[in-house]
């Protein structure tokens, strides 16, 4: 444990950011201030503005134990137990993913390709319910089934659903990928999209400690190819969708054309495009049923 005795809020940060920047941690100085100021209750402003006050002990021994964290590669999300997604923030934790920028896109690309006039959509894997909320929030007046196989998921996404107050919009229920969903009619017509953030990782690849050690195998792990949830997915998804409604799926990097031959093999699907993430990488697929 660092020696805390005479540290103020300035000697402690720059403290944990030489320590970041050698344990080769991302965003040093940005990492180092949120921890700090969520030991001290407050913000990046709130910091500034203590930078040369002396830290208490007892809160320079919190900052210690949550550099030390950081420092053995927990998420830096996970400690906040919070994320930022677009606009707005959600609750996270261990068990459930953390919502990435890239996914940012394909809620952009989703709320393009879904039409206004149909009621409802699905966030298919919702896990934190980034993506559902985002679609509440941007269509006040739409419902929202958010489905993912594991309980830990389910239940934070009830939570955040709740604290964006879009929980009388959303319904979150269990379920591998669409499998306990029966449409009647008039659920069929209102189906506007199905959206879906999957797990796109092939076993063995090689990822991040903050995402091996930490974040659920079963929200990055596809499978031997990488592909599997999607080679599941399209065929379930041309069953519920009627003729022109979209499926949006992000893709996982270099998996945009083995993606494309899935949709080709099932042959229920025409106007395909591919966007790309703000990296330049194709990133969101958008497939509308024939
Ligand atoms: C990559 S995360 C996406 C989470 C969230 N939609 C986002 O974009 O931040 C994938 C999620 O799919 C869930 N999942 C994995 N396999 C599933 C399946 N067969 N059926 C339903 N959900 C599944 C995982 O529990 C995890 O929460």
């Amino acid at each position: 444990m660092a020696d805390t005795a005479g540290v103020t809020s300035a000697s402690a940060l720059q403290a944990a950011e030489t320590r970041f920047t050698d344990n080769a941690i991302d965003a040093p100085r940005v990492q180092a201030m949120a921890l700090l100021a969520h030991t001290l209750g407050t913000n990046r402003a709130g910091v500034l503005a203590r930078l040369r006050d002396p830290l208490a002990d007892r809160d320079a021994a919190v900052f210690e134990d949550l550099v030390t964290r950081r420092l053995a590669h927990e998420p830096l999300q996970y400690i906040l137990g919070r994320a930022h997604f677009l606009d707005f923030s959600l609750r996270v934790g261990p068990g459930v993913f953390i919502p990435r920028p890239e996914t940012e896109r394909l809620v952009e690309t989703a709320l393009r390709a879904w039409n206004e006039d149909h009621a409802w959509a699905i966030d298919l894997c919702c896990g934190s319910g980034a993506i559902a909320v985002a679609l509440a929030r941007a269509r006040p007046q739409a419902r929202i089934l958010a489905i993912d196989r594991a309980a830990t998921p389910r239940q934070v996404t009830r939570q955040n659903v709740r604290e964006h107050q879009v929980g009388d919009r959303v319904t979150v229920c269990g379920g591998d990928l669409l499998t306990a969903i029966a449409l009647t009619r008039r659920t069929g017509d209102g189906l506007g999209a199905i959206v879906c953030n999957p797990p796109y990782a092939a076993s063995g690849e090689v990822v991040q400690p903050e995402v091996l050690d930490h974040e659920p195998a079963l929200a990055w792990e596809a499978g031997p190819a990488g592909t599997e949830i999607y080679a599941r997915l399209v065929p379930q998804a041309a069953e519920l969708l009627r003729s022109g409604r979209p499926l949006l799926l992000e893709l996982g990097y270099g998996q945009a054309q083995a993606v494309r031959d899935l949709f080709a093999h099932d042959g229920r699907w025409g106007q395909i495009t591919i966007d790309d993430d703000f990296q330049g990488i194709p990133r969101v697929l958008t497939a509308r049923r024939r």
